[in-house]
C-alpha cells in the first residue's frame, strides 16, 4: 500500500492546527526567544523538529518529560541516547549532587577515575582509557592520535555515518563519488583530502580503498545507527579487522549509540577487537562525558610518541576532561544505572515495541520495515532492511517522517528527529510500549 501524497499532506495540516493549538506557551517563550537566541533555539538544529516550534520542557522523570503547556510525554527520543539512563536517574543525582559540593573540576584526578578505568577495562576488554566532554571530543582525539601513530593522513568512514561534528567525517557517496556532504557548514578544506568513504557491508570497496596504505584509521560504529539501523552482514566485522590489522590501519569503534546492545556495547556482545574505543551520551547519566579506550599495543604506542612536555598542546584534551563531576556521574551510572539488569529489562521492551510496529505495518500492508538493535528500534520507509547507507538515506521521506513525529507527539510521544528511532529506558513499561503500538496504528490509519 502506497501513501496517498495529498492525503498526507491534509493529515499533516491537521497535525500541525493540532500542535499549534495544544502548545500555546511553548509557541511564546519560542517568539520572545527569536530576541535573544539565534533562530530562537540554544542549539541551531532545534528549528527542525516536527511542530513549528519546540516544546519547551520543565521536568523529566525515568521515561516521562513535561511541558510548560502542561503535556506529559512518553520519551522514546531520550536525548538522543543521552538520557538512555532514563531522565534524572536518583543514583546519579545523588552523585553529581555530593561531588557538586566537594568541588567540580580540579585539572588533577579524583579516585573515581580509577574506578571508572577498571570497569570500562571489564565490560570493553581494552585495558586503558582516557576521558572527554562529548563523543564528539573521544572521536577527534581518536583520529589525532590514530594519524599520529601511524603517520598516515587519511581516515575512512562509512557512507551516511554520523560521529558528531568532526570534520574528517562529513562526507558522502553521490552517484559512487565521494563529496562534502550536504548542508556541511564551511568545511575546513575539501574531505576527500582527509578521508575515504565506502558502503557498509561493501569488503571489496573496503579493501581497494585500504590498499592505497594512507588511512591511519577506520571510524565505525559496529551497527550504523545514525541513518536507520543498519547492520553488519555475516563476516563483515571478521574482514572489517583482517583488512585493517593487513594494511597497518587502526579499527576505531564508536560505541556511542550502539551501546544500546549491552552493558559492553556491540564489542562487547559479540567479541570485536577494535584497537580504540570512543563512547559518550549516556555514559554519565547525560551529563557531559565521554571515553576512549586503547588496546595494550596502541596505548604502547601513543605512549611512546608524545612528550610530556608537549602534552599540553598536543591537540587533544580539553580543560574539563576529566573533571571530578562527570567522572562521579560516570561511577554512579555505570554502578547503578546502565547495569546487566537494566539490559535485561529494556532489550526485550524494544523487541516488543519492534513487534508492535511490526504487526501495523502488517496489518495494513505497508512497505515498510522494524529493524533493532538492542534496546532501539527503528522502522524505515522501505520493505526490506537496508545494506548499506547509501540505500537508507535514498529511503528518506521528509514529509511522512514529520507526520509520523507529529502524530505520536500530538498523542503524548516523542521519537527520536530526523529519524523514526525509539530507544527504551530502565523506567519504560511494556504498558508505555502498547500505547505507542496503539499511536502507531491510529498515525497510520489516519493516511488510508
Ligand atoms: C555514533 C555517534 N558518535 C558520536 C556522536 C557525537 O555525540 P555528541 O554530539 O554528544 O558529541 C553521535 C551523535 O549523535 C553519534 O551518534
Amino acid at each position: 500500500m502506497l501513501i496517498d501524497r495529498t492525503r498526507l499532506q491534509a493529515a499533516l495540516a491537521t497535525e500541525l492546527a493540532r500542535f499549534a493549538e495544544t502548545h500555546p506557551r511553548s509557541h511564546e517563550l519560542f517568539e520572545r526567544a527569536k530576541e535573544s537566541l539565534l533562530g530562537g533555539v540554544p542549539m541551531h538544529w532545534m528549528v527542525r523538529w516536527a511542530g513549528a516550534f519546540p516544546v519547551f520542557v520543565t521536568e523529566a522523570h525515568g521515561a516521562y518529560f513535561s511541558c510548560v503547556d502542561g503535556h506529559r510525554y512518553l520519551d522514546l527520543c531520550l536525548g538522543d541516547t543521552g538520557a538512555m539512563t532514563g531522565h534524572a536517574p536518583e543514583a546519579t543525582v545523588a552523585a553529581i549532587s555530593e561531588q557538586a559540593r566537594r568541588g567540580v573540576t580540579f585539572m588533577l584526578p579524583t579516585e573515581d577515575a580509577l574506578w571508572v578505568g577498571e570497569e570500562l577495562q571489564r565490560r570493553f576488554g581494552l585495558p586503558y582509557w582516557q576521558f572527554a566532554l562529548t563523543a564528539t571530543d573521544a572521536n577527534r582525539f581518536a583520529i589525532r592520535l590514530a594519524r599520529h601513530i601511524t603517520q598516515r593522513p587519511k581516515i575512512l568512514v562509512f557512507n551516511w555515518c554520523y560521529h558528531g561534528t568532526v570534520d574528517e567525517t562529513f562526507i558522502t557517496l553521490r552517484d559512487g563519488v565521494a563529496g562534502a556532504r550536504t548542508g556541511n557548514l564551511g568545511p575546513p578544506i575539501n574531505p576527500t583530502i582527509t578521508t575515504r568513504v565506502v558502503e557498509f557491508n561493501d569488503i571489496p570497496a573496503l579493501e581497494a580503498a585500504l590498499a592505497h596504505g594512507d588511512v591511519a584509521c577506520v571510524l565505525a560504529e559496529p551497527v550504523m545507527t545514525n541513518i536507520g539501523i543498519v547492520q553488519p552482514e555475516p563476516g563483515f566485522h571478521d574482514a572489517l579487522r583482517d583488512l585493517t590489522r593487513r594494511t597497518g590501519t587502526l579499527l576505531i569503534i564508536d560505541e556511542t549509540h550502539t551501546i544500546c546492545a549491552g552493558p559492553g556495547g556491540y564489542t562487547r556482545a559479540y567479541g570485536l577487537q577494535p584497537d580504540m574505543l570512543t563512547l559518550g551520551k549516556p555514559i554519565a547519566g547525560g551529563l557531559p562525558a565521554a571515553v576512549y579506550g586503547f588496546s595494550a599495543e596502541t596505548a604502547a604506542r601513543v605512549q611512546a610518541s608524545i612528550r610530556t612536555d608537549e602534552s599540553d598542546t598536543g591537540g587533544i584534551g580539553g580543560t574539563l576532561a576529566g573533571n571530578a563531576l562527570s567522572l562521579a556521574a560516570m561511577r554512579a551510572t555505570l554502578e547503578h544505572v546502565l547495569t546487566e539488569q537494566a539490559y535485561a529489562h529494556t532489550i526485550p521492551l524494544a523487541e516488543r515495541f519492534a513487534a508492535g510496529v511490526h504487526q501495523v505495518i502488517a496489518e495494513f500492508g505497508l512497505p515498510w520495515h522494524v529493524n533493532r538493535l538492542g534496546c532501539r528500534a527503528e522502522y524505515w520507509f522501505r520493505p526490506t532492511a537496508p545494506q548499506n547507507g547509501g540505500e537508507a538515506a535514498a529511503a528518506i521521506d521528509g514529509d511522512l517522517d514529520r507526520y509520523m513525529h507529529l502524530a505520536a507527539l500530538n498523542r503524548g510521544i516523542l521519537m527520536t528527529p530526523f529519524h523514526n528511532m525509539a530507544l527504551i529506558a530502565p523506567d519504560t513499561t511494556a504498558a508505555d510500549i502498547d500505547f505507542h503500538t496503539d499511536v502507531f496504528r491510529e498515525s497510520v490509519a489516519q493516511l488510508m
